[in-house]
């Protein structure tokens, strides 16, 4: 779904396509590579991961640029627009700097969430994720790509913690993702907590 108000001038004349280095405008096949460009970013980031990664506002902005750069010129940057989709209107424009260092600088206070290898916090660890990814998603700070960005972002943080990458499930397809991401708009995280509860399990887990 497109973003509103056009304002945000990245897509080609009426089309769901946003403007890409290549030109295309097909929204099949952008839609595969863009596919493609997700799982070799998650590749990426998840061999580059080590004890002394960052979980900060950089690191948000590679994740993005990492999927995203090679097909759009806004790739890790954020946006300098105003955002809205459906009813819910993203972080304007002119807070978006600083809200973002609010929620980084929180971030840093709990060690960019690196010590929840535990599965004794696992709740804990559940309740600051939900938290911090509704941070996210009323910032919105892309002008694209945001949901893939942002999960990205927290799967390599729980990687470093030792569990698998968050099992979406049908939530992506059925649309209880997007229902819980408007639910964060009105700062009410429980469906995203429930969300990332089911999905989130150990490495060693046998589930
Ligand atoms: N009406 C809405 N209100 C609030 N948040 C929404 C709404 N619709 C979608 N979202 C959130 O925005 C994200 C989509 O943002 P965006 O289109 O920038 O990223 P994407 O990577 O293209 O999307 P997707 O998550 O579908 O892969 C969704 O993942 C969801 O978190
Ligand atoms: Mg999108």
């Amino acid at each position: 779904m497109k973003y509103y108000p056009p304002s945000n001038h990245i897509y080609y004349e009426n089309s769901d396509v946003a403007i890409n280095k290549l030109n295309i405008k097909d929204l099949k096949i952008i839609t595969e590579i863009e596919k493609e460009l997700v799982i070799k970013a998650y590749e990426t980031l998840h061999k580059e991961l080590d004890e002394n990664t960052i979980f900060d506002e950089e690191y948000l902005c590679i994740t993005h640029e990492i999927i995203f750069a090679s097909l759009y010129e806004w790739g890790g940057k954020y946006r300098s627009v105003n955002i809205s989709k459906g009813d819910s209107m993203f972080c304007p424009y002119i807070n978006l700097e600083s809200f973002s260092k609010d929620i980084f600088n929180k971030l840093q206070n709990d060690n960019y969430l690196k010590n929840y290898e535990d599965i004794a916090l696992k709740d804990e660890f559940v309740k600051k994720l939900s938290y911090y990814m509704c941070e996210l998603i009323v910032l919105h700070p892309f002008s694209e790509g945001n949901g893939r960005g942002i999960r990205l972002f927290f799967d390599i943080i729980v990687t470093f913690n030792g569990y698998k990458y968050i099992d979406y499930k049908s939530t992506l397809e059925n649309d209880d993702y997007i229902s819980a991401s408007i639910d964060c708009m009105e700062t009410d995280c429980n469906r995203m907590e429930k969300i990332i509860e089911n999905g989130l399990n150990k490495v060693t887990s046998l589930h």
